[in-house]
């Protein structure tokens, strides 16, 4: 089932695990800004710290490594590279070019996502995703990076998630920049990421000729709180367009989805209509972080989508989310038969955990079958020619977990966040057992 040739590896994020986020010549990110503000973030908790992999990273990659992982995803903090309009932090880009050598010599394939939501908050203090200068900005920002990194790194992922960016940055205020119902900003947020998207390939394309670029994508398996009601099916539908479709079919299908269209077309920036044929430019794969789905209900108080979202109690769930493997079998499923059967990775998959006094922090079974079920649905999308080429586990290490801060631990190694010291936990062993075998059927 899975060839040899499948790309097994892990992933994280600059804001994550970093720390020291204004090293070396960094400005701050609204990730930064955000996180300082009290009562943001669960505890109080910040960035400024995190994993320490500022200085840690040499120990991670000995992990990488350890573990047996083909390949890496992590990101660029664009603040360090571009610390205010037009300039270039040559010390930031150093710290990037030193974690690719090592991870090449330790023959771990490099995937850097470019933008992982730490937006610049000089960028942000001009409008941010709001206005359409910011795809000129990233466009800029990426280009930086192909030049500096494109000779040896050839695995290139231009945007983490549009969805949750714009959503829970802008009607949620969950996230930076903690906007709440602002839809002009949600829809200008997702119109301009997936216009930067295709800048960006293009830009790519002569860059780095011989590389390959895609996008990652939040997807999550909607379901209607009562299939039998016509209603609650509707609130599925609207909610699969607004979360997932609204993402992927401007860039393959070349439109927006046609009930967001109707619902919230006014949302949409000036313009949008003439930037639709050019969000097209064709990409290599698409990336899927893939942990949940969602169930709905008809619900006539809900503004705009009538939809709301039914409580996660009565089914098997996590400490953040419902567990159902076959919603990521069906949505892989989805990309073959409406989307042409791109090439795809799974671009995060991973389970959270809590600690509790009196249990062994290292014992994380439930992540295990977690896994292993998303390892199984996966293997039976590619029997049926589902173009699925590689799975990454969130996460390498225990990290900042956005408004959760520290206490949702995702890593296959744990992190003590007082003594920065790395444990494997044993669905570390795991992981290394089940990529020396070549996959869990084998
Ligand atoms: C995804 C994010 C990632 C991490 C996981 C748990 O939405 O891309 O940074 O927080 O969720």
């Amino acid at each position: 089932m899975f060839s040899n040739d499948f790309i097994w590896g892990t992933s994280t994020a600059a804001y994550q695990i970093e720390g020291s986020p204004l090293a070396d010549g960094a400005s701050p990110s609204i990730w930064h800004e955000f996180s300082h503000h009290k009562g943001r973030i669960k505890n109080n908790h910040h960035g400024d710290i995190a994993c320490d992999h500022y200085h840690h990273y040499p120990e991670d990659i000995g992990h990488l490594k350890e573990l047996g992982v083909k390949a890496y995803r992590f990101s660029v903090a664009w603040p360090r590279i571009v610390p205010q309009a037009g300039a270039i932090n040559s010390k930031g880009i150093d710290y990037y070019r030193r974690i690719v050598d090592l991870l090449l010599e330790a023959g771990i394939e490099p995937y850097i996502t470019l933008f992982h939501w730490d937006t610049p908050l000089w960028l942000e203090s001009q409008g941010g995703f709001r206005k359409r200068q910011s795809v000129d900005y990233l466009a800029e920002y990426g280009n930086i990076l192909f030049q500096a990194l494109g000779d040896r790194v050839e695995n290139w992922i231009t945007i983490n998630e549009p969805m949750v960016y714009s959503i829970l940055g802008y009607v949620k205020g969950e996230h930076a920049p903690g906007r709440k119902n602002d839809l002009r900003g949600m829809f200008s947020a997702a119109h301009y990421l997936l216009l930067s998207h295709s800048r960006l390939v293009n830009i790519f394309r002569s860059a780095v000729p011989n590389g390959r670029i895609g996008i990652t994508q939040a997807q999550i398996w909607t379901m209607p709180h009562n299939p039998e009601r016509a209603k609650d099916m509707r609130a599925a539908g609207i909610m699969d367009e607004l979360l997932n479709r609204l993402y992927i079919d401007p860039l393959i299908l070349g439109k927006y989805p046609e009930k967001v269209l109707q619902i919230f077309g006014r949302f949409l920036p000036t313009g949008w209509e003439e930037d639709l044929p050019k969000m097209q430019a064709p990409f290599d794969f698409v990336g899927i972080n893939y942990y949940t789905s969602h169930r709905y209900r008809y619900s006539p108080f809900t503004p705009f989508t009538h939809a709301r979202q039914t409580p996660i109690t009565g089914v098997e769930s996590s400490a953040m989310w419902e567990i159902y493997p076959q919603g990521l079998y069906n949505l892989l499923i989805r990309l073959k038969n409406e989307y042409g059967n791109p090439d795809c990775l799974i671009t995060e998959n991973g389970y959270p955990l809590i600690e509790v006094p009196g249990a062994d922090p290292l014992q994380d079974h439930e992540r295990i079958s977690y896994l292993y079920e998303h390892i199984a649905v996966a293997a039976r999308a590619i029997k049926e020619g589902v173009n699925l080429k590689g799975y990454f586990i969130w996460s390498l290490l225990d990290n900042f977990e956005w408004q959760h801060g520290y206490d949702m631990r995702f890593g296959l190694i744990r992190v003590d966040f007082n003594t920065l010291k790395r444990e494997w936990r044993r669905s570390a062993h795991w992981f290394r057992d089940l990529i020396k075998s070549g996959g869990p059927d084998r």
